[in-house]
């Protein structure tokens, strides 16, 4: 099977990308980042619909996992509007092209969708974004599912493990601190799941192996704040977790306001893809010793 990924620079993407070519003949979509070395590549800028298509004609996949987006909270919040059309038109316009050429597509999304309220969020649970990234992925969570009705959109978790290029997962840039004993301050009063790259790209591969549609949430296995992952990572690495600070969203606020507790219930990615997430000590010590 000859598979399209988008955003195959990615943080994650990249993951993504480089594991599933170990199962899959993968074509990275390249946009002006470097996707993984040894994994092929053909131009493609999703804003532009000609460019789309010569991918498309070019690559011949038979399905497409979509990881492009803009992802930066913050960066979303100050430029509400090249979000908008990434995440939402230009990932409208890329389900279109999968539904017409028959293509399976498989949709990166996030826990930010929710407003954060409780613990262990299901698919099934109402949204309610409080960002402006939130919004626009939710809103291109529903484009795809409106144009591509087989296809399947990943909800993901805050992503740990090993990254791709010149940022960290959560794990990788506690770990940089720590290594450089430079002080970090995390949030006590922000709750996720934070889940392994690896897993991701294992939930990615199974649902473009199985006839499945909708939203899957794929958390990792624990639920804790930010401040408990800096002692989880420092206690794993062996570090002294001395230059953790613990601190409150109140006394440290951030430009994009993030929901309080998205933990996310995969019992559905559990049950109809067999997946199931790597440990966080796994993820952990899977993380690279410094960026790309
Ligand atoms: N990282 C996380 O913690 C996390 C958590 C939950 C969900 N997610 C979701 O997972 C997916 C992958 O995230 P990520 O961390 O890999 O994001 P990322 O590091 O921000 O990468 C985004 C990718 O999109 C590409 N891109 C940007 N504009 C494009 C365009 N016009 N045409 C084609 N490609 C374009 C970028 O290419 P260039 O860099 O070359 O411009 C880059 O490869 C996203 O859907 C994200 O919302 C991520």
């Amino acid at each position: 099977m000859i598979v399209l990924v988008t955003g195959a620079a990615g943080l994650l993407g990249g993951r993504v990308a480089a594991l599933l070519s170990s199962r899959f003949d993968v074509v990275a979509a390249r946009h002006t980042a470097s996707p993984p070395p040894g994994v092929a590549a053909v131009d493609l800028d999703l804003l532009d619909p000609a460019s789309l298509a010569s991918a498309l004609e070019r690559a011949r996949p038979h399905a497409v996992v979509h990881c492009a987006a803009q992802s930066n909270p913050d960066r979303c919040e100050r430029e509400p509007e090249p979000a908008e059309r990434l995440n939402v038109e230009a990932t409208a316009g890329l389900a279109r092209a999968c539904r017409t050429r028959g293509l399976r597509l498989v949709s990166l999304s996030t826990d930010l969708v929710f407003a954060g309220d409780h613990p262990f969020v299901r698919e099934e649970d109402p949204p309610g974004p409080l960002l402006v990234y939130g919004r626009t992925k939710l809103a291109g969570e529903e484009a795809v599912v409106a144009e591509a009705p087989d296809a399947a959109v990943l909800r993901v978790a805050l992503v740990a493990g090993r990254g791709h290029g010149a940022k960290g997962t959560c794990t990788e840039s506690i770990a940089w601190a720590l290594r450089a004993r430079r002080p970090l301050r995390l949030y006590t009063d922000q709750v996720r799941t934070p889940v392994d790259s690896a897993s991701v790209a294992d939930a990615a591969s199974r649902a473009l192996e199985r006839p499945v549609s909708g939203r899957f949430h794929l958390g990792g296995p624990e639920r804790l704040s930010r401040y408990e992952l800096g002692l989880r990572v420092a206690t794993v690495l062996g570090s002294s977790d001395a230059g953790i600070v613990p601190v409150t969203v109140a006394e440290m606020p951030q430009e994009a306001r993030r929901p309080a507790d998205t933990s996310l219930d995969s019992g559905r990615a559990r049950r109809e893809l067999g997946w199931e997430p790597r440990s966080l000590a796994e993820a952990v010590r899977d993380g690279r010793p410094a960026p790309d």
